[in-house]
């Protein structure tokens, strides 16, 4: 790699931090010949619902297969509608078709961009009723049910989860949390007068241990988390053909295990997760006093009820195009984290949403720029990303009062 280029990530930092012990475990399960199933995933299970302070985690064979899962045993159903959020990465949007579910969105919060509360209580207000006999809240205009509502937190931060669960409460919905971008994040509820982690406030939650997630494998990988015995049952099932035991199956399932090398290795890395987050907010810190007075740029905001695991560093800039080229010229790597919201993308042509339809989260994807964000980053690399905006800045931006 050119010494000189910023990366946006680096997971060789990480690989040579641990090589040994990573060598070790790939080849215990090598001499072990169990690839699928065994202690490895089970010890991994074990550790990550600790981390995650909750009662059972499952491994699952990506973030979007835990999803899925999640939703299916949660209790959604053919038909019913799912509502989440048009600024996430499609894998939200497909579980929840893949569970038989139709998606239906609601726009972002400006400031945190994740899933507004008032957005989310308008549209449930204005085209939806509570069935007096059944207490399902049914959509009107085609009467099928809404289930569940699927929070996003988005880049390491947890959504406004007091609020979106007194609208759920409210509306008799189930919360899953896709929490596949927030490993260890944290969200003060003053309703449970506590700090509660991501994944543990929903009926369930999926998390993904894709390569560059705050906690990830070396392939696909993912998890499902729950306080529920039968909803952690039913993802076992899922997860492997709905056997119940080999060749006894309770339904049709999947083929959605967690591999068990990868489990190995997530055993390892699972031990530097809470390094890795402090350092990522170290980072973000320096981040946000680098750029603080840099005019055109919005640097990301964390409400006093979030602790951000800075899964990625987001910032806003109307110039971001310009922007982005410019970092790229100082060899500076940037990231869209999304550049089309989902509801504009040609695969929901059929949800008959359409520009305009989303106007937050269709700003937000015009103005965000994911800035290098790792453990390792260095002082030295921070600040000539912080010298480099400043330069774009002062060269390229029109003074504020000029036109
Ligand atoms: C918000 C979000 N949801 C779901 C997923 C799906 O995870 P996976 O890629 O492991 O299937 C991802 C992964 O990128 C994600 O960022």
């Amino acid at each position: 790699m050119d010494s000189d280029i910023i990366p946006f990530s680096d997971i060789n930092a990480q690989v040579q931090q641990m090589e040994t012990s990573l060598m070790q475990a790939i080849g215990d399960v090598l001499r072990s010949s169990k690839f699928i199933s065994g202690p490895a995933v089970e010890q991994f299970e074990h550790l990550f619902a600790e981390f995650c302070t909750c009662r059972f985690a499952i491994g699952v064979g990506s973030g979007t297969d835990a999803l899925r899962f999640a939703l299916i045993a949660s209790g959604v159903k053919q038909g019913d509608m799912v509502i989440t959020v048009p600024n996430t990465f499609i894998a939200t949007s497909e579980a929840i078709t893949q569970a038989g579910a139709i998606p239906v969105f609601v726009d972002v919060d400006e400031t945190t961009f994740n899933m507004s509360g008032k957005k989310l209580n308008e549209y449930l207000e204005s085209n939806c009723f509570v069935d007096e006999v059944t207490a399902q809240t049914i959509h009107t205009p085609t009467g099928r049910a809404v289930s569940a509502v699927v929070p996003v937190h988005l880049y390491g931060q947890m959504a406004d989860m007091d609020e979106i669960g007194r609208i759920a409460d409210k509306y008799g919905l189930m919360i899953i949390e896709d929490a596949c971008q927030a490993h260890g994040a944290s969200y003060y509820s003053k309703e449970r007068g506590s700090w509660l982690r991501a994944g543990t406030i929903g009926k369930a939650a999926a998390f993904s241990f894709y390569p560059g997630k705050n906690l990830g494998a070396f392939g696909e990988a993912g998890a499902v988390t729950t306080n529920d015995p039968a909803i952690a049952e039913t993802v076992k099932m899922l997860r492997d053909h709905g056997q119940i035991k080999k060749y006894f199956h309770e339904m049709e399932g999947y083929n959605g295990r967690l591999d068990t090398i990868q489990a190995a290795v997530l055993n390892v890395k699972i031990r530097y997760l809470e390094r890795w987050n402090r350092l990522r907010r170290e980072r973000a810190e320096a981040y946000n006093a680098l750029l603080e007075d840099i005019s055109p740029i919005i640097t990301p905001l964390e409400p006093l009820w979030a602790r951000s695991v800075y899964h990625l560093y987001v910032i806003r800039t109307a110039h971001r195009d310009m922007l982005q080229g410019f970092l790229k010229e100082q060899g500076i790597e940037t990231g869209l984290h999304y550049p089309v919201p989902l509801h504009q993308q040609k695969a929901y042509r059929a949800l008959g949403y359409r520009t305009g339809s989303f106007p937050v989260s269709e700003k937000l994807s015009k103005e965000i720029l994911s800035l290098p964000m790792f453990p390792s980053l260095t002082e030295q690399q921070q600040e000539k990303v912080a010298q480099s905006i400043r330069l774009f800045s002062r060269e390229y931006l029109p003074p504020k009062n000029q036109k």
